[in-house]
């Protein structure tokens, strides 16, 4: 992606900001294509799991491998077939099998004799299996992704796994075998220990039909073609269809996180660029030591200072949180762009909210042009599955939920009190922005916007007549039992005219009241 268009996107949407080129995502997948011919490709969820590149995948032509029942939803959402999904992981429990079941997830590859044994119990029509393998050799990659160690925690050593082999063969499900050795690997030696830990099980189990070979493959620069020739001549060997797991290989370079320099610090014994995505946007530096390359982005960062061989961190509070160790950043300042690359694959995928921290947004590229993917997230997100806070403006907001109003009766008093908490709290734009994002919830949200945005709203006086009328404002207060609930209304009267506030509390929502509406009332209208 060019310096031009990553310096629009932070123009147009801030840092940090993760962006994707999906014509870079395309040159991948083509080119496992061309290395693996005849194989099906399954993208490995985990990687990056956003929708619209899970979809541009689907397109493509890709299948699914999904760890989780998150990954399985976010696959289906974006167009996988459910039979084009391999479900793995050592995580199954019933109700993700049964689920996973009923939406006929095409292939299970089973990583325990627990595993086989929850499959066992339920439904599953459409699915067959496969069974892991722990080759139990040395990856030679770091130790949190070398799963195919012995000492991992993944799959069924050979003799086990020959057994349960045996016993899902007897359902006539046996689909085949799976080694995913780890990941970051580029050995093609690997490929071929691989192969060698499979040789006995299709000697002895003839007449299967796929092999599963995992994901691993490193970037950058894997030689695809030297890695996979063991692994097709296996399959050929076998007369089995093989296939591959991909999920780094696919996306990592299409990827860069863009941040920009807060600050820089030059007097101590080294040299610390802070910037404003830090571990909690990117994790790979703090918990693999991964090595990603950043570079200046556009000439403004250049041309005030100069900084070489420093450490670009991030804006939380502990030493690990950091981008990288001792990189030359030529003429950096505060205001600088930067981008950190290679961060398309388990970049935002596990990004959290450590102290707070809003995820950043995501966009994605294609063609020269780029759109907005995922916003920001703002700090109501941060809440947004909390109960409301004891004391202040949301216990206001939630008066009694043991209280159950049986209806009819004109003014029930919790609607009433929440009008009323809402109206008294509504002082400010700012503080009143905040009351009706909170207590409009998911209902009325997706119109209000962000708080920026309501805020700006209450200085267009958009709601301003609301500010300061504080409860004895409620002139009238209609409530009602629905289908779904309960339901009121108040009529609220202001020095510009009477506003009508509509709320509801469903009959599940722990008994708060939620705004579902704003409106002036105009009678002429
Ligand atoms: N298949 C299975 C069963 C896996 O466990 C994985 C990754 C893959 C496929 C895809 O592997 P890939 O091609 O992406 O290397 N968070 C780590 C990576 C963990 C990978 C876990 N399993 C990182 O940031 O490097």
């Amino acid at each position: 992606m060019t310096d031009e268009l990553l310096t629009a996107v932070a123009n147009v949407h801030g840092t940090p900001t993760y962006v994707y080129d999906l014509d870079t995502v395309t040159a991948r997948f083509r080119q496992v294509q061309d290395a693996f011919p005849g194989t099906r490709v399954h993208y490995a969820v985990k990687a990056n799991a956003l929708g619209p590149l899970l979809a541009h995948l689907a397109a493509l032509g890709a299948r699914a491998e999904a760890l989780t029942a998150g990954e399985l939803a976010r696959a289906l959402r974006a167009g996988f077939a459910p039979e084009h999904v391999v479900l793995g992981g050592p995580g199954h429990g019933v109700d993700l099998a049964r689920w996973a079941g009923d939406v006929g997830v095409g292939l299970v590859s089973l990583d325990s004799v627990g595993a086989w044994r929850v499959w066992r119990s339920v439904e599953a029509p459409g699915t067959r299996f496969l069974v892991r393998l722990n080759p139990g050799f040395d990856p030679r990659t770091h130790e949190h992704l070398a799963t195919g160690a012995a000492e991992s925690k993944f799959g069924m050593p050979a003799s086990e796994a020959l057994e349960v082999a045996r016993e899902v063969a007897a359902t006539g499900k046996l689909a085949g075998f799976h080694v995913h050795a780890g990941s970051m690997i580029s050995d093609a030696e690997v490929a071929r220990l691989v192969t060698e830990a499979l040789e006995p099980h299709y000697a002895d189990m003839p007449g299967l039909e796929l092999v599963d070979f995992g994901g691993g493959f490193a970037v950058p620069a894997t030689d695809l073609q030297a890695f996979g020739e063991p692994l097709l001549q296996f399959a050929r060997r076998h007369e089995v269809t093989p296939i591959i797991e991909p999920g780094r290989f696919l996306v990592a370079e299409s990827g860069v996180l863009l941040t920009r320099v807060l600050h820089v610090k030059e007097a101590g014994p080294r040299r610390h660029v802070i910037a404003d995505a830090g571990m909690a946007d990117l994790l790979r530096p703090a918990l693999y030591g991964a090595q990603h390359p950043v570079r200046v982005v556009g000439e403004d960062g250049r041309q005030r200072g100069t900084v070489l061989g420093a450490d670009l961190d991030g804006p939380l509070c502990e030493n690990a949180d950091r981008l990288a160790r001792d990189v030359d950043l030529q003429g950096v300042d505060h205001g600088a762009l930067l981008a950190v690359g290679v961060a398309g694959a388990y970049g935002y995928a596990m990004a959290s909210n450590y102290a707070s921290s809003l995820r950043p947004a995501q966009v994605v590229a294609a063609d020269g042009s780029f759109s907005l993917a995922a916003r920001r997230e703002d700090p109501s997100d941060l809440w947004r599955l909390e109960a409301p806070v004891a004391g202040g403006l949301h216990a206001l907001l939630d008066p009694g939920s043991d209280e159950v109003d049986t209806g009819g009766d004109a003014a029930g008093s919790s609607a009433r009190a929440a009008v009323a908490g809402l109206l008294a709290s509504m002082v400010t734009p700012v503080r009143a922005a905040a009351a009706l994002i909170n207590s409009a919830a998911e209902n009325l949200r997706p119109r209000l916007g962000r708080l920026e945005d309501l805020t700006r709203a209450f200085s267009n006086e958009l709601y301003r007549p609301l500010l300061g009328v504080g409860p004895d404002a409620i002139a009238d207060l209609d409530q009602r039992i629905a289908d779904h609930g309960q339901v009121a209304r108040a009529t609220v009267r202001t020095p510009a005219g009477d506003f009508l506030i509509s709320l509801t509390r469903e009959r599940s929502a722990s008994g708060s009241w939620r705004v579902t509406g704003l409106a002036r009332d105009l009678p002429d209208a």
